[in-house]
């Protein structure tokens, strides 16, 4: 029987992302969905015609309760008020969810199918409902690195990240947009030299000239090497995520440590990574760079040449693509044991929408 799936968030960026990729996919017709809104809740849906011809209520637990499956990129407060309620009303579909409330609940995989698939399935065999998209940083190093972690090469980790503003919401965007502009516009190119130009730059950034609300400081022309809230131990919340949803989602017996800094770049929507990685044994570079290359559809090996790398291993390559190059592969001067790699990938692709939709496709199956 065709499933009734409901989607919340659908108007956010990663929903319109997801929504497009569904659209592209084919996805939506696979299923009987319904878009789920407060503010537009009972109106014709004017917006996706695969869909539903009404728009539900999203706080409506008893039109919710009527869905199989639903989707949520609506945020993290809504999933916490909403889940439960559901639950209270006896619910029992499936919970697909971008936000990270439920990331480390007992009760809940973290889903990255072309590294866990496994997991996954073992999950909704024991009854497992909620199905959480890993955070974007984690999800695109398993992407990049996943062959290093199925062959059980990676003693530990180390990634400092180069993560885009995209991962701040779609107004920190914007922010970043308008803070360039607000600086360049006012540079006459002809007329000041670079010292000059850098000193008017560099009073911009100081000033109140400039709008910070969303980063709190200026990205533009600059970097900030802090990403969400402080943890006891020193990390960001971001840092500390990564050792343990990298561990939650490969499910390790043994944790495999990983660390680095977190680090918001004047980028729009691809976040980097810098790794570098202790091997559990020596490996000729030949092979590593087959391993990681061969993992999965969307890695792609960069060899380790100027020419390439320029080329491949940038955010302007990936983009709004699922590409996600690997490259800077090569030996360290710590040992033969050290391994240097860097990664990029789109945050909002692999990092966001496409393990939720794929999750629904492999529901359905
Ligand atoms: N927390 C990430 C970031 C995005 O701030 O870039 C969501 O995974």
């Amino acid at each position: 029987m065709t499933k009734n799936v409901a989607i919340v968030g659908w108007r956010g960026m990663v929903g319109s992302v997801l929504m497009q990729r569904m659209q592209e996919e084919g996805d939506l017709q696979k299923v009987n969905a319904t878009l789920f809104s407060t503010s537009q809740k009972g109106q014709k849906n004017d917006f996706y015609p695969e869909c539903t011809d009404t728009i539900g209520d999203s706080n409506n637990i008893e039109e919710l309760k009527a869905m199989d499956i639903i989707i949520t990129c609506q945020g993290g407060d809504y999933s916490k008020e909403i889940y439960p309620k559901l639950k209270a009303a006896n619910w029992n579909g499936y919970w697909i969810d971008a936000a990270s409330s439920f990331r480390m609940d007992e009760d809940a995989t973290i889903i990255l199918d072309p590294l866990n698939m496994d997991v996954i399935k073992t999950d909704i065999a024991n009854g497992i409902k909620k199905f959480i998209g890993g955070n974007c940083t984690v999800s695109l190093m398993l992407m990049g690195l996943g062959g290093l972690f199925k062959e059980g090469l990676v003693e530990n980790l180390v990634s400092h990240t180069y993560q885009a503003a995209s991962g701040a919401g779609a107004a920190a965007m914007m922010e970043l947009l308008k803070q360039s502009n607000d600086i360049t516009s006012k540079i006459d190119f002809d007329a000041m030299e670079a010292l000059n130009a850098e000193k008017f730059v560099s009073h911009m950034l100081n000033s109140n000239e400039i709008n910070t609300e969303k980063f709190l400081a200026p990205l533009s022309y600059s970097l900030i090497p802090w990403i969400d809230s402080p943890m006891e131990n020193g990390q960001t919340r971001e840092e500390w995520k990564a050792m343990a949803e990298a561990n939650k989602i490969l499910r390790t017996k043994n944790p495999i440590a990983i660390d680095g800094t977190c680090v918001r770049v004047p980028n729009l929507r691809c976040h980097s990574q810098a790794f570098t990685i202790r091997l559990t044994k020596s490996v000729e570079l030949k092979t590593i760079e087959e391993i990681i290359g061969s993992h999965n559809d969307w890695v792609e090996f960069v060899p380790n040449n100027k020419e390439e790398t320029l080329k491949k291993l940038t955010p302007a390559y990936v983009s709004g693509t699922h590409r996600v190059p690997v490259g800077r592969v090569r030996k360290t001067n710590f040992g033969p044991l050290y391994l240097n790699a860097f990664s990029v990938g789109d945050q909002l692709l692999w990092g966001a929408a496409e393990p939720l939709r794929r999750m629904l496709m492999i529901l359905l199956d």
